[in-house]
């Protein structure tokens, strides 16, 4: 039912994808180097790598899934939510393509397709469910009744999950993006050797803001005391933060679960690959009854892949966009 060519470029990655039948054919990531000297994206550098890498993004997913550009029968585009220069590149590739192959065009919400991601392995994932969505820009509970049926039922007040993650490592001195590296020096630490705020709400609604002041005054006074202190303790200090992200994550979980009575719970978006909160999501899923769905660390960070899979949801029921569409930056309903 259908070849869809499908293009992400929403923030600092640029890829392309082909779907045939609802199969993954090419998943093809070009993930922007550049950012990492700045500690974080520069928007205006990321447009301008998007533009220079699309077109060879594009050609390299139709070489690898064998099939040739005659048999595209529909182009998907991320629509947003996003940055504007990003976006801008993707959506006038794919309406350009769209008018020059004379076939139909279509949006997909970018959130939208981190939630279905995990249908890219697992056609059988029963609804009703609940995809917590966790990445550098977003945390997101959203409620499923079916494919495009959705409703975001908890949302972060401010920082996103990976934005923690990131936020607390460059409190350590480490790299952009920080979340691998405490990933990694986690596992040689002890998670309960220090414990930082955790916010007090009763709804679905995360908060990170307290954990990292708390995190920020902890070093602080701690570096005045001895100035090696995060050096002679990072393991345990890496893991006593991720500890602390995670905490807040499966709690807020635990109580959606409680409540909705799902038959099945997804994890989606970049900080779905930290290995303390798969291990946690399993554990707290299965011992709720429900059944645990993790996507490979392929479809977790941002690609085309999880586009093409929403694309070919749409592609189905006939849901096309025309050429007048427009970037949506924010605001985009999912
Ligand atoms: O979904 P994603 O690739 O991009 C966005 O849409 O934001 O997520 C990127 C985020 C970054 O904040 C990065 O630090 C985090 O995912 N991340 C991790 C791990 N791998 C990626 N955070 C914690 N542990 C990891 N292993
Ligand atoms: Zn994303």
């Amino acid at each position: 039912m259908g070849i869809i060519l499908a293009i992400e470029s929403s923030c600092d990655d640029t890829s392309a994808a082909i779907i045939k039948d609802g199969v993954i054919c090419s998943n093809i990531v070009y993930t922007q180097k550049i950012h990492e000297e700045f500690g974080g994206v520069v928007p205006e550098l990321a447009s301008r790598s998007h533009e220079k890498n699309i077109v060879v993004t594009v050609e390299k997913a139709i070489a690898e899934s064998g099939i040739t550009i005659k048999d595209i029968q529909a182009v998907a585009f991320t629509r947003g939510p996003g940055l504007i220069g990003s976006l801008l590149v993707g959506v006038c590739f794919a309406k350009s393509f769209a008018l020059a192959h004379n076939i139909p065009l279509i949006e997909v919400n970018h959130m939208q397709a981190h939630v279905l991601s995990p249908f890219i392995e697992n056609r059988e994932i029963e609804f009703p469910l609940i995809c917590m969505v966790v990445s550098g820009g977003h945390t997101q509970l959203v409620y499923m009744r079916d494919y495009l049926d959705m409703e975001i039922i908890g949302s972060t007040i401010d920082d996103a999950a990976g934005e923690a993650f990131d936020k607390a490592a460059k409190m350590l001195g480490l790299d952009y993006p920080g979340g691998p590296l405490v990933d990694k020096w986690a596992l040689d630490g002890n998670p309960l050797t220090y414990t930082f705020a955790k916010p007090r709400m009763d709804n679905f609604d995360f908060s990170f803001s307290g954990l990292k002041t708390s995190i920020l005054y902890f070093l602080q006074k701690q570096i005045q005391q001895n100035p090696n202190f995060v050096k002679e303790n990072l393991a345990d200090l890496c893991a006593s933060i991720q500890h602390g992200i995670v905490e807040i994550l499966i709690d807020k979980l635990k109580l959606s679960i409680k409540k909705y009575k799902v038959k099945s719970v997804c994890l989606a978006g970049g900080v779905s690959a930290n290995s303390e909160l798969r291990k946690r999501f399993i554990e707290s899923v299965s011992s709720m009854q429900a059944k645990a769905y993790v996507p490979a660390f392929q479809y977790c960070t941002d690609n085309a892949g999880m586009i093409a899979i929403a694309a070919y949801f749409k592609y189905q029921r006939g849901l096309f966009s025309t050429q007048s569409v427009e970037p949506m930056v924010k605001n985009y309903a999912i």
